[in-house]
């Protein structure tokens, strides 16, 4: 199961170096100079390449050949949503003041590579499963661009626990750690953060692989742990069956259990944009006081893309399907919470 779930990273990955390869990132609104997304990615990709079975070489290539203009859409409005939402909670404080950014399901996204190289008032940890961290970590050392930009010195390399191939530095962390395991993931996180400064924590496509109760636990005890937090969260949602005739989780779902044995628990339950919020402001410590905005990306599209963008956009590649388009992204939403 742990392999099925980590696979999902590299549905993760192609996707978006195929809307890097159609240049629908980086986006001009939201991505800096310093958001070097093509060099970066492809980059990386070329050394992954070399590291990957040929039957993983074969299923990215395949999915990079067959690259659809609303894939690309939904590629990029997860991107775009939640640069944006991170860039804006970032220029407010990291001038003066010290900040923590915690990737949970990291898998191989490479923000850390843009904060990093600066801000230096960032401490940076991606969290994920042991292998997935093992393999990014190896594609990171063996690049000579990475090796450099991350400070992969002989001295730091020497430092890690264990021969292990888990990148430590002074202010990027890779924390190897099973969601599901809420105590183990809270000692870990009170190890390499400190838990008095500002945290901002990523879910991106992450929290619906994990079961209710596991999800739910992660969720209320990061927020008990750290004084003053904001939480970035993307991620799929069901949908009304029975009001709506709403049908499109059922699919997805069915879909994804048939083709590769893979579950979203929650996909269901949590099925609107009300219910999936409720999920961080139902948070039992009363003395925190916790705001929460979501919407889906339908509606950032419409709302947060303005039109000379949008133009952009449809130049790249021809979409006719935009009906296709608005039901898709009208069942993913991009969330904020702070406390
Ligand atoms: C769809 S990928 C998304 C990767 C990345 N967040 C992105 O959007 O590019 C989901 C990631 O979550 C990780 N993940 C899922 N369940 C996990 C768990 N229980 N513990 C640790 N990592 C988990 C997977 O290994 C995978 O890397």
């Amino acid at each position: 199961m742990e392999k099925i779930v980590q696979n999902t990273d590299h549905d993760a990955l192609t996707c978006k170096l195929s809307a890097i390869s159609t240049r629908y990132i980086p986006c001009p609104l939201v991505h800096k100079d310093y958001f070097n997304y093509n060099d970066i990615y492809l980059s990386y990709y070329q050394t992954l390449k070399t590291l990957l079975s040929r039957r993983d070489q074969g299923s990215i290539n395949r999915a990079l050949r067959n690259s659809y203009p609303v894939m690309n859409y939904g590629t990029y409005l997860r991107t775009v949503s939640i640069d944006s939402l991170l860039n804006s909670y970032l220029d407010e404080r990291v001038s003066n003041e010290y900040i923590q950014v915690v990737n949970l399901g990291c898998g191989s996204d490479l923000r850390f590579v843009h904060l990093l190289n600066n801000f230096k008032n960032i401490k940076y940890i991606d969290v994920d499963f042991k292998d997935a961290l093992e393999l990014k970590g190896k594609v990171l050392r063996t690049n000579l661009k990475f090796k450099q930009a991350l400070k992969l010195d002989t001295e730091i390399m020497d430092k890690t626990e264990n021969g292990s191939q888990l990148i430590h530095t002074e202010n990027y962390v890779m924390m190897e750690g099973d969601l599901k395991d809420t105590s183990d993931i809270i000692t870990k996180l009170s190890r390499y953060t400190d838990t008095n400064a500002k945290t901002v924590f990523i879910t991106e496509c992450a929290l619906c692989y994990l079961p209710d109760i596991a999800a739910q636990r992660l969720i209320d005890k990061i927020i008990d742990t750290f004084d003053s937090g904001y939480w970035i969260s993307y991620d799929p949602i069901g949908g009304n069956q029975e009001k709506d005739k709403d049908r499109f989780g059922k699919i997805m779902q069915d879909n994804l259990k048939s083709s590769r044995d893979l579950e979203l628990p929650t996909l269901l339950k949590y099925f609107s944009e009300d219910l999936y919020s409720s999920r961080f402001t139902q948070h039992t410590n009363s003395s925190k006081k916790i705001t929460v905005n979501i919407k889906n990306l339908w509606e950032f599209y419409l709302q947060s893309i303005n039109d000379n963008e949008k133009k952009r956009l449809q130049k790249l590649q021809f979409l006719d399907e935009i009906e296709e388009l608005k039901i898709m992204q009208s069942h993913y939403i991009i969330l904020n919470a702070q406390w």
